[in-house]
């Protein structure tokens, strides 16, 4: 995000309001540069990370774009798992992933879109994944899942549907490391991003400031290039994106551009 005086106050992640008094007292000059570093240290804070997800990718020249990706300046690679079942579409699974874990040091966000899956969380953490997020939607006992996942020793995230509401989150939000927030309907790449996100990501950000916690808000589906600063505005913290990234004419381009923002 630009720091542009014509939208202050600004809000940082850490809910502080920097006021218009800053003109009052620009005549200091300890002040001023104090101010200044300030203003550095909150535009690297509010930088999002940047997850591509490989559901976009060439799965004929898999190596190839990942490789791409380790040389851009995208921070983490996002790892889809459908199983038919939870959604209408089948991707791919620990296989696949543990190649794809070889390729890159950079983190893999492991996002289980199954059901049950406190049945495979073991083989994807053998697989090599850092982040493993399950669906509210698909746990019974999603407590336990997230238990599970951390004795394992990976971070826990929770993916909630657009339908879903994030009160619901209230009771584990201090148990987990990561929302993703699904800003489409899961099961394809390639959807219009759903604008009632925004308020979603709002009362999440609301949400973990009040408890003062560090819990990273993730959006996933439909991030563009146009939509996304309104989305890191919003509070986010980890934008996926699959088909603005893959379908670009230059992805490490336009995953700099996301980075930009
Ligand atoms: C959808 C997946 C997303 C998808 C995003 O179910 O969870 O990660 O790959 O793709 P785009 O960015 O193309 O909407
Ligand atoms: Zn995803």
């Amino acid at each position: 995000m630009k720091l542009n005086p014509s939208c202050w106050p600004l809000r940082t992640r850490y809910g502080l309001k920097i006021s218009k008094s800053f003109t009052i007292i620009y005549s200091s000059p300890y002040i001023f540069c104090s101010l200044i570093s300030y203003y550095l240290a909150a535009s690297i804070y509010l930088m999002a990370l940047i997850a591509p997800s490989l559901l976009s990718a060439n799965f004929l020249r898999l190596e190839q774009d990942c490789q791409m990706l380790n040389e851009s300046e995208a921070d983490w690679f996002h790892l889809d798992v459908m199983d038919g079942r939870f959604v209408p579409n089948i991707s791919f699974g620990m296989l696949i992933i543990e190649y794809i874990r070889k390729t890159t040091k950079k983190i893999c966000d492991v996002h289980l879109m199954i059901l049950e899956p406190e049945k495979y969380a073991e083989a994807f953490k053998a697989a090599g994944a850092d982040v493993l997020t399950v669906h509210i939607e698909a746990c019974t006992h999603l407590h336990r899942n997230i238990q599970q996942i951390k004795s394992l020793g990976m971070q826990a995230g929770v993916a909630v549907n657009p339908h879903t509401s994030i009160s619901l989150l209230q009771d584990v939000i201090a148990d987990i490391d990561l929302v993703c927030l699904m800003s489409v309907n899961p099961g394809f790449g390639g959807q219009k991003f759903i604008p009632q996100t925004i308020n979603k990501i709002k009362e999440l950000r609301k949400m973990i400031n009040e408890k003062g916690l560090n819990v990273k808000i993730e959006i996933d589906g439909g991030v563009t290039l146009e939509n996304a600063p309104e989305i890191i505005a919003a509070g986010a913290d980890v934008l996926v994106a699959g088909n603005t990234v893959f379908k670009a004419s230059d992805p490490t381009a336009t995953i700099a551009a996301l980075k930009k923002l």
